[in-house]
């Protein structure tokens, strides 16, 4: 890892750092997303009130580098799934191992959680797909994503 970095669990107070580094990275290669900093931090801010809440934010000693949250959720059995939402690394810091770190202490606070598995949605052969499976990750192949835009009416 070329960039030094501490990680510690995100709280309510770091959102608006969040979202800043959200905008940056999502709206460059190769999600190229348009994002205003008020849509990025009220969606964080959902994610922070979500039952089950859990982030892990990395910084150095000048400015926060990357962040990964999301939230469990109860499955069978009496077990816990975590749900990745979001994770993202400042651009000039990628593909120095900050994501991986990020991954690491998150997987292990899950772990002590009590959570046994870890879900996520992503691009179909795009670079974040080669850095999950990377860390072991695999594309279900049982199952897909679907999604439906509503008209006015909502009619299905
Ligand atoms: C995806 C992301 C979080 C990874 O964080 P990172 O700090 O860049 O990743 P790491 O340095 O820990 O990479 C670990 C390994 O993952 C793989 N990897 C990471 N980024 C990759 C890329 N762009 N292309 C191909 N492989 C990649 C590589 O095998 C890499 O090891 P290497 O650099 O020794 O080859 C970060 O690149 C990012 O924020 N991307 C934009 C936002 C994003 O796509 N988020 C996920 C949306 S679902």
């Amino acid at each position: 890892m070329t960039t030094s970095a501490r990680f510690w669990p995100i709280e309510e107070k770091d959102i608006p750092g969040c979202a800043e580094v959200f905008v940056e990275v999502f709206g460059s290669e190769p999600w190229n997303e348009q994002w205003h900093a008020v849509d990025a931090q009220a969606r964080l801010e959902e994610m922070v009130h979500t039952p089950g809440f859990h982030g892990v934010l990395a910084a150095s000693d000048e400015e926060m580098l990357g962040f990964a949250m999301g939230h469990t959720e109860q499955w069978q059995r009496g077990t816990k799934h975590f749900y990745l939402q979001e994770i993202c690394v400042r651009t000039e810091h990628q593909r120095c191992g900050l994501g991986s770190g990020l991954m690491h202490v998150l997987c292990q606070d899950l772990t002590a959680m009590d959570v046994e598995a870890i879900y996520l949605l992503t691009a179909r052969d795009g670079p974040a797909q080669a850095f999950y499976e990377r860390l072991g990750f695999d594309a279900n192949p049982g199952m897909i994503m679907m999604g439906k835009y509503l008209d006015e009416r909502g009619t299905a």
